[in-house]
């Protein structure tokens, strides 16, 4: 316990007045008496076990080990579920209830009597909301990471859960493949417990958790079935115990050099541009300095060495194998920070002796990278006034820099509606723009960046072009897409005034993206009435406080009102 405090949970169980009382004598069920005594700090399990989040459905048992961990070091184990969030199953976007799952889970973890709290996440918006609750009320934190889940095969060859949907969709709409054939797909995509495979954002958060030092070292990417992960679980139980006891918090471990290690890391691993806003939302709740420009700054020389869909070719489990997250950041060592702290009160880079490559397939050395440069470009110019970004290595390398004229559509119905139009004015040239999908706009900012290409072109045999939109992209996907455009349409930004036929202009070199149109020509267009007749406008409920208060891509589509921390401290009794 650091120095004579007493634990935060004495300030419900300790003394002998009416409320401790209360306190207590609801606790015991099953529980000692020297439960309450002070001795044994009271451990949370913030659990996004759900059947509804089906890639984290598995995490029910291994909290069952970190509580077996927990209870071996001598603190008390308390499972406490919290907002779980599907990826694959809300409506509208999974992104919509991100900070609200944050925000419930915060006020949780304040308004109870524990000392500390180990995190248990998977699926994409479960580690990120775990994390920004974490750091709101800054308490003892450590995550688990739910781990992948094993290679699917269909045909003989692994499919990438994700990447592989969107390759197999549109080669049925190619005319390459059979609906029945991808229809028999469908039961071979998911192999086991575990969320998705490819180095998508639930791998990416997952192993970033441990390079921002919030897990135990050596444990993000174990893959969900496997055995260790509950030898890990278990370990993490003995090491929340000693949290409490230390009173190591999120504030001291998620620092600036953490944040800078984990843009290293997400280079090196070609994770996925969720991460952008999941780290920005993170820092914020810290009052980290972290902008959208030090992903570009400190992200875009560094080499990429993984060679995981969907920028590459293997899978989560082949990562393990080679010698996992580890012996990715071992390569890249003299890029990081070395005062940056694990929860285990050591720096990351503490852990990063002896250990190998098994697989120079899988993770490439130093030496002989993937690409020389790998990273988040951030885009500037009159289309993006607060900056866009773009994976320059999920990208066709042709299309970095190009002009072609604009097809806009005015929303996800509008492109549905029109894309595969025989008469639709497109060309493989053309720059496809979608706008009204920010996080105002949707609202939530889903997952449509990636836009389908119009049927003509892909019956030519075209598999990419230059997509633009101010909403995010799946982890998982792929293409030449700038994606995050901010301000967004609905918010003000110039993307509502684009026209089809005006020349766009991207130019990732010069960290460019433009309309080329005069300024003034710009400025006195009115923006698209079309566009807005589709913008959301809820009346009540979280989606009215999140359209109201939600704030833009490049500082993490957090709300205005839950940037910062609070703190753990509650100041009033409930009776
Ligand atoms: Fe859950 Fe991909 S859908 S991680
Ligand atoms: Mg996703």
């Amino acid at each position: 316990m650091s120095g004579m405090e007493p634990r935060r949970s004495q300030q419900w169980y300790g003394g002998d007045d009416r409320n401790s009382y209360i306190h207590r004598a609801w606790m015991r069920r099953g529980l000692p008496a020297d439960a309450f005594g002070g001795t044994r700090p009271h451990i949370a399990l913030a659990n996004t076990a759900s059947d509804l989040t089906p890639c984290n459905s598995h995490l029910t048992e291994v909290a069952r080990s970190v509580a077996d961990g927990v209870h071996a070091a001598g603190g008390v184990a308390l499972h406490l579920p919290v907002v779980s969030i599907g990826e694959t199953q809300v409506r509208p976007t999974a992104m919509l209830w991100r900070n609200m799952a944050a925000m419930a889970i915060e006020e949780m973890l304040r308004a109870n009597p524990i000392d500390a709290v180990v995190l248990l996440g998977g699926c994409d918006k479960t580690i990120p909301a775990l994390l920004m609750a974490a750091a709101s009320v800054d308490l003892p934190a450590v995550v688990v990471p739910g781990g992948p889940m094993l290679t699917g095969t269909f045909r003989g060859v692994p499919l990438g859960c994700g990447t592989d949907v969107w390759k197999l969709s549109e080669e049925v709409r190619a005319g390459t493949l059979a609906e029945a054939e991808f229809q028999r797909s469908e039961s071979s995509m998911i192999r086991s417990r575990g969320h998705c495979n490819t180095m998508g954002t639930a791998s990416t958060m997952g192993l970033l958790a441990e390079v921002l030092g919030m897990t135990l070292p050596g444990i993000a990417g174990t893959p969900a079935p496997d055995s260790r992960l509950l030898e890990a679980a278990h370990a993490t139980g003995i090491l929340a115990v000693e949290l409490a006891d230390s009173g190591l918090r999120p504030g001291a471990v998620m620092t600036r050099a953490s944040f800078l290690n984990a843009i290293v890391a997400l280079a090196a691993l070609g994770g996925s541009t969720n991460a952008v806003v999941h780290l920005l939302a993170i820092a914020g709740r810290l009052g980290v300095d972290l902008t959208q420009d030090d992903f570009d700054r400190a992200g875009s020389g560094v080499p990429l060495l993984v060679d995981l869909q969907p920028a590459g070719r293997f899978l989560m489990d082949d990562l393990y194998r080679a010698g996992g997250l580890h012996a990715v950041l071992a390569e890249v060592r003299d890029l990081l920070d070395p005062a940056a702290l694990t929860v285990t009160g050591r720096p990351l880079v503490a852990y990063l002796d002896q250990v190998l490559i098994y697989d120079r397939e899988v993770i490439r050395p130093r030496d002989a990278p993937l690409r020389a440069e790998a990273g988040i470009a951030v885009l500037y110019g009159n289309l993006a006034p607060d900056g866009a970004v773009i994976k320059p290595a999920a990208a066709t390398p042709e299309l970095l820099s190009h002009r072609g004229p604009a097809v806009v559509f005015d929303s996800v119905e509008d492109l549905h509606a029109r894309l595969d139009d025989p008469d639709l004015p497109v060309t493989a040239d053309s720059v496809l723009i979608l706008r009204g999908c920010g996080p105002r706009g949707y609202p939530g900012m889903p997952e449509v960046s990636n836009l389908p290409l119009p049927a003509k072109l892909l019956a030519l045999g075209v598999r990419d072009m230059v997509r633009i939109c101010d909403g995010r992209m799946s982890g998982t996907a792929y293409g030449t897409v700038v994606l995050h455009v901010a301000p967004e349409a609905a918010a003000g930004g110039p993307l509502a005034k684009v026209r089809t036929g005006d020349m766009i202009v991207l130019d990732v070199e010069r960290r460019l993206l433009a309309v080329d149109i005069p300024d003034a020509d710009l400025a006195a267009r009115e923006p698209s009435p079309a566009a807005a007749a589709a913008y959301a406008a809820p009346r009540r409920g979280w989606e009215k406080l999140y359209v109201d208060t939600v704030l833009q891509a490049n500082t993490g589509a957090d709300c205005d009102f839950l940037i910062g921390s609070s703190g753990d401290r509650v100041a009033r009794e409930s009776h």
